[in-house]
């Protein structure tokens, strides 16, 4: 044994099984897109980030909390706003109630949220609704669709007030597993879709080109490559792009059939998608030459994708111009583009804050939602809507000067 040979430190490098299922796939097909890399850190079946049954709890006595805590809240890698306060979710109970008198108080409300995470959305929902008397929680039944039998595990346990209630909750692990037109209500999620894998490019002599993973020396690095799909080159001819040599960014094609298979499902109501994200024009812009790709490890942020591989969550920002273009050609129509703070807003977010003892914890965690340098700003909600003439909705009365750019981009570069 040579004492002076360093160990490398598994938790740099990755989920030891994980590494060594993507390496195995290199050796036998060659390297990887970027986005596949991803799919497998993430959703490998036994070993990504979100499928993982083991916990960190499991390795080390001292780490608190469940499949749900150690990814996803203050003792996991990064938060949402869910874990901030239960103000969202409130706001999304009083939005849907408005989406229920609009679809005419149907017998049977559904609500999907895709994307659950650990739960606490769903759960911050359903307690609010149930505080309504005379709103829609006797017609209300909850669905979650999530990819993760680990997630819907850590689910189920913070949703146990409502396992015992007869049709209350249920859950699917695909979209496709729901019939064409078959829902009537709505349809949120929050984070999901900057949790999808996406494909990395790079502009060089005036060429989107493709990162792929390799693996070299018992480490993954890239390699740049034409691109595996015409897809990427069409995504950017739709957008009307010019990315200048050297710029590197993200495609979330993955997104782009996500809203198409909404627009399948949704027979009549309105789907909600909240998360990271910008238009077009803003997410394609000089500010993000770098791409917007981030992996998140105990609340520290890095850009480095192959540290930590199956032991960081890794997201990137949204472009809701695209989503919004496909879900029109798919019979969705856009309601309204806004931020998490203006939709707070439409809900009377200041009333609560005045109500509140300024500087106690609870003021300072609706702030936190608020900031428009951070959540309030980043984050985005983009409403669409199905078989509901031209609805006025509460969570869209504050709209920041990009809500018309959304629909103007929409119409002019996607018909
Ligand atoms: C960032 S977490 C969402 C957090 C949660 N919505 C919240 O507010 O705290 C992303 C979630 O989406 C799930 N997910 C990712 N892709 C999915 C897909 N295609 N279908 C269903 N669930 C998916 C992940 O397993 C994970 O539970």
């Amino acid at each position: 044994m040579n004492k002076n040979a360093k160990t490398a430190d598994p938790a740099l490098h990755g989920h030891p099984d994980l590494v060594a299922s993507i390496t195995e796939e290199i050796r036998a097909s060659g390297p990887i897109t970027f986005a596949r890399f991803m799919e497998l850190a993430l959703y490998h079946p036994r070993f990504g980030y979100y499928s993982r049954l083991e916990t960190r709890a499991d390795a080390d006595a001292d780490t608190p909390g469940g499949i749900g805590e150690d990814r996803i809240g203050w003792g996991g890698d990064y938060f949402t706003s869910s874990d901030v306060h239960p103000v969202l979710a409130q706001a999304l109970a009083r939005q849907v109630r408005q989406m229920d008198d609009l679809l005419g108080r149907p017998d049977l409300l559904t609500v999907i949220e895709m994307g659950a995470g650990k739960g606490t959305l769903a759960h911050d929902f359903l307690t609010a609704c149930a505080k309504e008397s005379g709103g829609v929680f006797d017609r209300l039944r909850y669905m979650i669709i999530e990819r993760s039998p680990a997630m819907q595990a850590a689910q189920r346990a913070t949703l146990v007030p409502w396992l015992g209630q007869s049709g209350r909750v249920a859950w699917v692990s695909k979209l496709d597993e729901l019939s064409a037109g078959s829902l009537v209500g709505v349809l949120f999620s929050n984070e999901l879709v900057d949790a999808f894998p996406v494909h990395r490019l790079r502009i060089e002599q005036d060429e989107p080109k493709e990162v792929y993973v390799d693996c070299q020396g018992g480490r993954f690095c890239e390699r740049i490559w034409p691109i595996s799909t015409p897809a990427l080159k069409e995504y950017l001819r739709r957008l009307d792009l010019s990315l200048p040599e050297g710029y590197n960014t993200e495609v979330n094609l993955e997104a782009l059939a996500w809203m198409k298979g909404v627009a399948r499902v949704l027979g009549r109501g309105f789907v909600i998608t909240i998360d990271y994200g910008h238009t077009a024009r803003d997410l394609y812009g000089p500010d993000r030459q770098r791409g917007t790709l981030l992996c998140y490890y105990h609340h520290l942020v890095s850009e480095d994708p192959y540290t930590r591989v199956g032991l960081q969550d890794m997201t990137a920002h949204v472009d809701f111009t695209s989503l919004a273009a496909v879900g029109e050609e798919s019979g969705l129509h856009v309601t309204g583009f806004t931020n998490q703070m203006s939709f707070l807003m439409g809900f009377g977010v200041e009333q609560l804050l005045e109500s509140l003892e300024p500087g106690s914890a609870e003021f300072q965690s609706v702030v936190q939602l608020l900031r428009p340098e951070g959540m309030g700003r980043t984050f985005k909600v983009l409403i669409q809507h199905k078989g509901v003439t031209e609805p006025q909705l509460d969570g869209l009365r504050f709209r920041p000067f990009f809500g018309e750019a959304l629909s103007q981009n929409a119409m002019e570069n996607h018909g």
